[in-house]
């Protein structure tokens, strides 16, 4: 799930150029018996099947350094957001554990695991994609990531308030004009239509934010 994720446009490239550095494991690999077994029915019964103890404390703990953030993606974390991105940008080390099938033993969370994050009122099939996410958000916040580091200061959420709406050429297109203030070049009155805008906008869609 990860492969094209990891070598490919902006997250590939901040490997190559060493900015970023990303190892996969596979918690199959941890695990002591013929059939590699990583999960058992849940004591108490209920549907589903539960990641095991042993292969999971034996994987984090050979995988993690001194002073490493152990992360669990899970539903029921604290919402991912972009302050905890820009947070975790500046760790030197995190393991980001993501559970399969319908959780894990309880035990590995309070044991191994220093943090649990979610990415969204939603359940995936499992953490993966969660993971792809925490790592491709604060990889933006590592310097040199991003082309243009302006990028990140303008950018949504970074003042509270979402986005402005962009335009290029031609300045007509199929009818519709790009807005005139944009055309005249007055940076003055281009800065009070794009501030204005992010409010009409956030008002709209979030309105939450501007509370
Ligand atoms: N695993 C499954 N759903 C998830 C979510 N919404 N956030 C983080 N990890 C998850």
């Amino acid at each position: 799930m990860l492969d094209g994720f990891l070598s490919e446009s902006m997250i590939g490239r901040a490997r190559e150029a060493k900015l970023l550095e990303v190892a996969v494991h596979n918690v199959r690999d941890w695990a002591t018996d013929k059939h590699r077994t990583t999960d058992d029915r849940p004591f108490g019964g209920g549907a589903g099947m539960v990641m095991k103890c042993e292969p999971v404390f034996a994987a984090i703990e050979q995988v993690q350094s001194p002073g490493c953030r152990r992360i669990y993606l899970t539903p029921d974390g604290v919402p991912f957001t972009s302050a905890l991105a820009k947070e975790l940008s500046q760790q030197p080390h995190l393991v980001l554990l993501s559970g399969h099938y319908e959780g894990i033993d309880q035990r590995i969370r309070d044991s191994v695991i220093d943090q649990e994050i979610s990415i969204g009122d939603y359940v995936l099939t499992n953490g993966t994609l969660a993971a792809a996410v925490v790592i491709d958000a604060l990889a933006r916040f590592i310097p040199g990531v991003l082309g243009d580091e302006n990028s990140l200061t303008t950018e949504s959420f970074t003042s509270k308030l979402l986005d402005f709406p962009q335009y290029t050429r031609p300045a007509v297109y199929r009818g519709r004009s790009a807005p005139e203030v944009l055309l005249q070049g007055n940076h003055g009155e281009i800065e009070k239509w794009r501030h204005a805008q992010q409010l009409k906008k956030t008002q709209q869609v979030r309105p939450d934010l501007l509370k």
